[in-house]
């Protein structure tokens, strides 16, 4: 997840449930590590986006209500895209998150990865994935030949532009960095009425 307000997490709503009834562990970049700057920080709630599809996996957004805000000054909001526009094809947009390294593999790393995928648009998105990606709530990022990409693990994370604005949620894919089926983000403008809302209703 990523935090969107002093004491809200904003990630994808199919990672709902066991990962986050403990806690969140904010600002890490060893997985499950306590460094001095990381906290953690009990859940109060989870809020699934309630147009949330689990076949289709329309609307995969998820907000976590923190039971207090996170006190470290370093450990700051990210901006979420509120813009109808989405990146232009071909944009550089950055993806984070933990997880496996490789389709198939169980090893997890520990160490917060980070790759560079491109924005892919809606059109050619859709037609490689078959009439899947729903239009105004899903985004599409990889490169050409396959061989990056979000990964096992990475769900709920986020993708963001090279201002730092958050753009997507790690939500699917065919496989990992296959060539033709790139990564599907959950797309934050399609939803930021809600989010908005949720956010002034809950935090
Ligand atoms: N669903 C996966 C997770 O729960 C993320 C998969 C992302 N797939 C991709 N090809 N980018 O962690």
């Amino acid at each position: 997840g990523s935090l969107v307000w002093d004491d809200v997490v904003l990630t994808a709503a199919h990672c709902q449930g066991a990962p986050f009834d403990s806690g969140v562990l904010v600002g890490p970049y060893i997985l499950n590590t306590l460094s001095s700057d990381a906290e953690f920080i009990d859940v109060q709630r989870q809020v699934p986006h309630h147009s949330y599809d689990s076949i289709t996996e329309a609307y995969d957004f998820m907000l976590v209500k923190l039971e207090n805000p996170v006190i470290n000054p370093n450990l700051m909001p990210i901006a979420v895209n509120s813009l109808k526009e989405n990146p232009m094809s071909n944009d550089v947009l950055t993806v984070i998150g933990f997880g496996t390294l490789l389709e198939g593999s169980s090893n997890w790393s520990n160490q917060l990865q980070e790759v560079n995928v491109n924005y892919i648009d809606y059109e050619t998105c859709d037609s490689l994935y078959n009439g899947d990606i729903v239009d105004s709530v899903m985004l599409c990022a990889g490169v050409p030949g396959g061989g990056k990409d979000s990964c096992q693990g990475y769900s709920g994370g986020p993708i963001f532009d090279q201002q730092g604005t958050q753009i997507g949620v790690v939500s699917w894919g065919l496989g990992l960095a296959r060539e033709n089926f790139p990564g599907v983000y959950s797309l934050v403008s399609g939803a930021r009425v809600l989010i908005d809302a949720t956010l002034s209703h809950i935090s």
